[in-house]
Formats: C-alpha cells, structure tokens, sequence
C-alpha cells in the first residue's frame, strides 16, 4: 500500500512539515510505502490559470502531482490555517489536481480516495478551523475524508530537537489518524 504526504507549507521550519514527518514516520513503520511531496514541487505550481489551461494543457507539475494522488492507495495532508482557512499553496494543489486532462479524468484523483487530515499551529486551536473548510472542499470531490483528524495546538513548544513530539499524548493521536486511514484504505482497496 502506497500513501501520499503532503504539507501545505513550505517553509523551511513548518510545523506542519515537522508533523507530517511524524505521521510518515508511523506510517513507514506499519510497512506501508510512503511518498513525500517536496515543497518545491509545490511551490513550482503556477497559481491557477485558466487561459494557461486553454493555451497550454496542465503545466508539467500539476500532471506529476495528479499521477502521484491517482498511484496513491492514501493520502495524509499537513495542513496549516491562514485566517481560519486553508493556505493557497494548498488550495492551488487541490484547484490543479482536480482538472481533467486526458490522462486522467477530473474526479480520478480523489473520489473514494481515503485522505486524512493533520494541522499544526503556535495557537490554540492548532489549525482545527482550517481543517473543517478542507474537509468540505475534499468532500465536494468525493474524496473519502477519514473521521477522524489531529489538530496540534501550541507547536512552537511540541517537537524536541530530533523532531519527535514531546507529549506521547500527541504522538497516540498521530497514530490513530493513521489507525482510520489504513482502515478506510484496506477497505477500499484491500490489502495488498
Ligand atoms: C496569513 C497568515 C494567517 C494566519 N492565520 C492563522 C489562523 O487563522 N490560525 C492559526 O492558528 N494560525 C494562523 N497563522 C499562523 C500559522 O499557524 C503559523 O504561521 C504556522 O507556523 C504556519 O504553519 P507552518 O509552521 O507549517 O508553516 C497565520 C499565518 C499567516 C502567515
């Protein structure tokens, strides 16, 4: 079983990067053949366009990443909250991915695909706001977005040196974002 990670940061000390690296972790652990998504592979994306659509087809990047969302058994996204929301680098992903092209039709790259959602932040709430706006906007996809999520609240404080979160508390609910997904993944898809 393959799953895709992907952050919706690219900054160079995310948090949600950092959180993301521990849910590979766990994921590689379960032997299940993990895909990291390079930030600049994000960040090479034009901002949606659609006379460049007209003119041009998808722009190389956004093909590379509907191939790698379609080969993907799973998918867990890092998602940071800007102003409640979900970031643009995000949304622009999802906006590309979900464009037909003769390769692959619009919905293949989501629809009864499990997704599970992680956000970290420095406040409170941990990004949860955010992740209720990408929930729907995965939902309008008919992607199969999994119960159960993680929000880390007061990030700036919970990783150590090694980039391993300090309190196991939020290491055990990493680990049961990861418990849905490959439940809705061998469901879905079955084992192998
Ligand atoms: C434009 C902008 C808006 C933000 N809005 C929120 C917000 O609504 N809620 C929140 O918890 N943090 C908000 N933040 C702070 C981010 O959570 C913080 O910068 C976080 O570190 C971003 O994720 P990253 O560490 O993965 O890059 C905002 C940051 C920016 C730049």
């Amino acid at each position: 079983m393959k799953v895709l990670c992907l952050s919706g940061s690219a900054r160079a000390a995310s948090f949600n990067s950092a959180l993301l690296a521990v849910a590979a972790a766990d994921l590689a652990s379960r032997d299940i053949d993990v895909v990291r998504v390079a930030p600049a592979e994000l960040t090479a994306l034009p901002l949606m366009d659609q006379d460049l659509e007209a003119a041009s087809g998808l722009p190389e990047q956004a093909r590379a990443l509907k191939a790698a969302f379609h080969k993907a058994d799973g998918v867990v996204l890092a998602c940071p909250e800007y102003n409640g929301s979900v970031t643009p680098l995000l949304k622009n992903v999802i906006d590309w991915v979900s464009r037909p092209d003769e390769a692959l039709p619009a919905p293949a790259c989501f629809q009864r695909r499990p997704m599970a959602l992680l956000a970290a932040s420095p406040g409170a709430l941990g990004g949860l706001r955010g992740l209720r706006h990408m929930r729907e906007i995965l939902g309008n996809l008919s992607a199969m977005v999994v119960p159960r999520q993680f929000a880390l609240a007061k990030a700036g404080d919970a990783f150590d040196a090694q980039g391993a979160l300090r309190d196991s508390k939020n290491q055990e609910a990493v680990a049961g974002v990861i418990d849905d997904l490959l439940y809705w993944m061998e469901a879905i898809h079955g084992k192998g």
